[in-house]
């Protein structure tokens, strides 16, 4: 059964050059923000899709506005907002407040996975939920060429757990891109997280970061997207 499903999902991916899933083991560090302005930023020179798998808190739909829904036609076909196709897990939860659990997570995943029509692309940003639940364990499954964007803050209290993040994607023999150090004012940790992981770079606090979230193209242009913009070339 699960066989099957794994087939159809490759096949539906099987156009997408890379695939990118920005997690962390922590909460509130600024994956949702990390991901929407990195996929907006590398839309401006190829193809790219967005794809939100936080369950607990989907959130990139409200940083780049999408009003549009999906459409069926022998799959999903995402909606295009701001050159990018977009898909999330609100799409299926909206009208259910309750969060998924456990086996129903996966259900979830495998479901969006499997209907997606993502065509040719050649970014597929994923933001992820905060940890390393079993979202994390699917997303190695079922994409086994996915690679890894880590992001933390300056804060020890954040650095500690994305630590046992790096170290289990190690273990788990995943890709990693490296780790993009978010919300920096004086102090930076540069010098630790090189110690054990290549470092993308800094994004600096932006008190005025909050104005942006609904209005794609003031993101790209405030701090925080000149920010982003020096990293996604790296990427
Ligand atoms: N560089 C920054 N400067 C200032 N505020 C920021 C910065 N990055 C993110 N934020 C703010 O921090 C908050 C958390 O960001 P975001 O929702 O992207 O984090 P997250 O890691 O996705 O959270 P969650 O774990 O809940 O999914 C948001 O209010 C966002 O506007
Ligand atoms: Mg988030």
């Amino acid at each position: 059964m699960i066989d099957a499903r794994i087939g159809v999902i490759e096949e539906r991916l099987k156009n997408v050059k890379r695939i990118i899933a920005v997690s962390s083991g922590k909460g509130g560090v600024g994956k949702s923000m990390v991901s929407a302005a990195i996929a907006l930023t590398l839309a401006k020179k190829y193809k790219v899709g967005l794809l939100d798998l936080d369950f607990y808190g989907p959130s990139t739909h409200l940083i780049i506005n999408a009003n549009e829904k999906p459409v069926e036609k022998n799959g999903i076909l995402p909606p295009i907002i701001d050159k990018i196709k977009f898909m999330s897990i609100i799409y299926f939860t909206e009208e259910n407040p309750a969060p998924l659990k456990g086996k129903d997570i996966i259900n979830a995943i495998i479901e969006l996975l499997t209907i997606t029509i993502w065509d040719e692309l050649d970014f597929l940003i994923i933001d992820m939920p905060p940890g390393m639940g079993e979202e994390v364990m699917a997303i190695i499954k079922f994409m086994k060429n996915a690679e890894f964007i880590v992001v933390t803050t300056p804060s020890i209290l954040s650095w500690e757990t994305v630590k046992k993040l790096l170290i289990f994607l190690r273990e788990n023999k995943c890709n990693v891109v490296g780790v993009i150090e978010n919300m920096v004012m004086e102090k930076s940790i540069e010098n630790e997280i090189k110690k054990i992981s290549n470092y993308l770079g800094k994004i600096g606090f932006d008190e005025n970061v909050e104005n942006c979230i609904g209005e794609p193209s003031k993101l790209l242009e405030s701090k925080f997207g000149k920010d982003v913009e020096k990293i996604a070339v790296k990427i």
